[in-house]
Formats: C-alpha cells, structure tokens, sequence
C-alpha cells in the first residue's frame, strides 16, 4: 500500500485554490486549441496552461449570504426537536429534487451512513458487502455499527463494484449490500437490487458523492432500501459539512429522524404506545441551520453544474480515448446521467514507453493541469486492527476473522489494487466547470506527453 497519495479532499482544494480570487459564473463554450507539437513543459517547452482552474466551492455574495444571516437573524441555530425550520426546507426540497418520499439532514455523510445502518438493524454479527473502491468513511460506518465488511473487486473499467462478483461473496451472515455511487458515476445498482432482491438482502447506497446521477431514470440513493448523502466542501453540493439520508420507507425515516435528535419522537415513533417520552436510544447528528440555509443557496446551482460538467466530461473523454494507454472511464448499463464529482480514466504503462503514473502526473503539472492518482487500496490500513480490537468484537466474531493477515487475504481484491497502485487517474470536478477550449487543453497536453513520453521518462 502507498500512504503517499493525495488525499481527495487536499487535492480539489490545490487544483482549485491556483484560482482563488477569481469570481465564476459557468463560463461559455469557447474552443481554443493548442497546436501538439511544443516541447512538453517538463522538457523545456511552454506549459499549456497558466490560467487559474475555477475555484471551488462557489457562492453569491447576495443570495449565499442573504440566507445565512436570515438564518443568524431568526435565533434558530439548532432544529432540536423540530421539523420545521430551514433544515427541513431544505430536507423537502432535497427530498423534491430526488423525487423521493423522505429526506433527513444530518451533520455529514459519514453519520448519515452510521445512522442508516443502524436504523436497518445491521450489527454485530452481520456482514455488509461492499467496494474496496471508495472512501474510508464508507467502510468505517460499517465498523463503526460492529457489522463486519466484505469486499467485492472492482470493474476496472467502470471503478466501480463488479455486480457479477457479489454472489459468491455472500454467506449465512450476509444481511446487507452497500453499494457506492463512485467517483459520481453509478454502481450498477439495477444488478445490485436483482441481487439483493433474490437473496433477500438490504440495499442501502452510497451516493455520497452522486447527487442526481441516474440509472433509468431514477436518481442514485433512491433506488435501495436508503441512500446517503455528503455535503462536504469538495462536493458537487457543498455546504462545509452535512449530509442526508433518504427513503421512501417512512417507518424507517421516522427512527432515523428519532435517532440523530437524541431518540426523541416522531411520526408513527410518537403515535404508538409502545414508546413513551425520549422513544430510541439515539444520538445527536442534527444538521444546524446555518448548514442548511448554504444548502439550499448551492442547491439552486446543482442542476446546471452537473449538466455543464458531463457534456465537459464526455467531450474530453471523446478527446483522449485514442491516445495509446490512456482508457477513460465506462459507465455501467442504463446510466441515464453521471455528475463526475471526478473524471476518472485509466493509465496504462504498455501505452508510454516507460513513462510511470507518477511521471505522467509530474508531466502534467507541470503543464498547469493537476491530477490525481485517487485511493489507495483500502483493504490493509490499520484502522481494521483498531476496530476488531474492541470488545464488541472480540466477544462476537471468531479469533481467526479479526486476524488482519486473514482480513486481508480473505478480502483481497486484485482488480483493485491494479486500479488503485498502477492505473487510476482523476482530474477534480471544478476542472470540468471549465470551457470546452479548457478540455481542449488537457487533451492537448496529454497527447504531447505521450508522444515525448520515451524522453519524459529518462528525466
Ligand atoms: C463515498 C463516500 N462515502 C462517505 C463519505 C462521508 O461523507 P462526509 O465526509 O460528509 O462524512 C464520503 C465523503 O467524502 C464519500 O466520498
């Protein structure tokens, strides 16, 4: 495993704070090719681009602004106890946009999953099959409720679960699919569900970072038993911190609700006799106002960036297919939109003459153009030792399940680790709220590479 990659996170926040200061409105589609046959910047020749990357997030100083301070203003900061104040506004109007029964806010993404997973009644003893391809905070929810997490390989072309591998990783204790909505491009959730449906599994998606990508129409996260949300900063939909949990089960909605406000009632929770006073042993994961008076503000751009950002990714991905050993994604059958919270494609030795990732990401920069070589695999960090070294796990799980080594070897996935040690690359959402000439250029500059690519790598 490399620990030496980039994390997401700082990576969005440096290709786009060279742009910062820079005000943006989605920019017009201006082409503006540049000729291929300079000498690469890391040999000596121009870079392709100095320009500033557009910055990221973006807000309106009137309209962003205006609803936080009516929010500071109003004295609610917090919606304990309640349904009914700018957090559930924005709860309805998430829930109108996904065209879903029920929407909860919650602080983030990673406690929207927690909470799901616990709401579902997943827990220790069960076993939750998911991708190695994501975020750790995927993977930490599941440990995070004692479920233990199994994983599927990838599909290499897609990045993300291979469905047609699920089957044979399901045993007695299997009680739930986590799928996630990779990269902003869906799973091929139609399969998971088929799965799913026939082996009477739960399905709860992760479409933390796949807001209104679709399959068939349907919007991802909710198409399953329930879906999560991430409001992150470096989100399509950023807020700083939040997340959401939707369903259209509203029993379910209802104890989640309960559970991030301290189990207090709602719903049929406060209808019924069984439950009197404070109903669930809950939490407090409650998303404040000011959270989401800055969602519903981003929330009114959503639509119009994601459009922009797939006809950018389609068009470069038009651009670069050809260029020996670059393979840009594949999306998985019947996607209907993806939103590319990234723009993932694959880098193949074979294509550059000695040229490594490395090397080419080099070649790049210093081009003006960042990238990234995305996740590490994930399968054989330590937190696993951490987590099984609790005594709920202890007491639960056979010794030999909590080995590591047998983790490992158990879990190894080795579409995976190639996609994550040797091929993945992404370029970062905001890059591709840039003009069409903008794809041009990193077109450009990645056949230049290649083309110099020998000479590139004897620096
Ligand atoms: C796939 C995935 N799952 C879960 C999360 C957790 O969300 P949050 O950061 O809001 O807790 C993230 C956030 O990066 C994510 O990308």
């Amino acid at each position: 495993m490399k620990n030496n990659k980039m994390n997401r996170r700082r990576f969005i926040h440096t290709s786009s704070a060279i742009g910062l200061g820079l005000t943006f409105g989605l920019p017009e589609v201006i082409s503006a090719p540049m000729s291929t046959s300079k000498k690469p910047a890391i040999l000596g020749g121009q870079a392709a681009r100095t320009k500033a990357w557009p910055t990221w997030p973006i807000w309106d100083s009137k309209e962003d602004e205006d609803k936080i301070f009516q929010a500071l203003r109003s004295g609610r900061w917090s919606r304990a106890g309640s349904m009914d104040t700018v957090v559930g506004e924005f709860e309805k109007k998430w829930a109108e946009t996904l065209n879903v029964k029920r929407c909860l806010a919650t602080s983030n993404g990673t406690n929207a999953l927690i909470i799901s997973l616990r709401r579902l009644g997943i827990g220790a003893g069960d076993e939750v099959i998911t991708t190695p391809y994501t975020f750790v905070a995927t993977i930490q929810a599941i440990l995070r409720v004692g479920a233990m997490p199994v994983f599927v390989d990838v599909n290499r072309a897609t990045f993300q679960i291979d469905a047609d591998k699920i089957e044979e990783k399901i045993t007695p204790n299997t009680v739930a699919i986590l799928p996630v909505h990779i990269l902003g491009l869906p799973a091929d959730i139609e399969k998971v569900m088929t799965i799913a449906k026939k082996h009477d599994l739960l399905v709860l998606e992760d479409a933390c970072q796949a807001w209104q990508a679709e399959v068939s129409h349907k919007k991802v996260g909710t198409i399953g038993n329930a879906g999560c949300f991430s409001f992150q900063n470096s989100k399509n939909l950023p807020i700083g911190e939040g997340g959401a949990i939707v369903s259209n089960d509203e029993r379910f909605m209802d104890r989640c609700f309960s559970d991030h406000d301290n189990g207090r009632a709602v719903g049929y929770l406060g209808q019924s006799a069984e439950f009197s006073g404070v109903a669930l042993a809950g939490t407090n994961e409650r998303m404040t106002t000011y959270q989401a008076a800055i969602g519903l503000a981003q929330l009114k751009r959503l639509d119009e960036q994601n459009t922009h950002r797939e006809a950018n990714a389609t068009y470069l991905k038009s651009l670069i297919k050809d260029i020996p050993g670059i393979v840009p994604y594949e999306l998985s059958p019947n996607v209907t939109r993806a939103v590319f919270h990234l723009f993932p494609f694959r880098f193949l030795k074979e294509g550059f003459k000695g040229l490594t990732r490395e090397g080419f990401i080099k070649a790049l920069r210093a081009e003006g153009i960042p990238s990234s070589p995305g996740y590490g695999a994930q399968i054989d960090m330590s937190f696993y030792r951490d987590a099984f070294e609790y005594k709920n796990y202890q007491k639960v799980y056979p010794k030999e399940m909590l080995d590591h080594k047998n983790f490992v070897e158990r879990n190894h996935c080795p579409e995976n680790d190639i996609l994550c040690n040797e091929e993945a690359l992404w370029f970062t959402q905001n890059m591709l709220l840039g003009t069409k000439g903008d794809m041009e250029q990193i077109a450009d500059a990645m056949k230049n590479i290649s083309k110099y690519a020998e000479e590139i790598s004897k620096l």
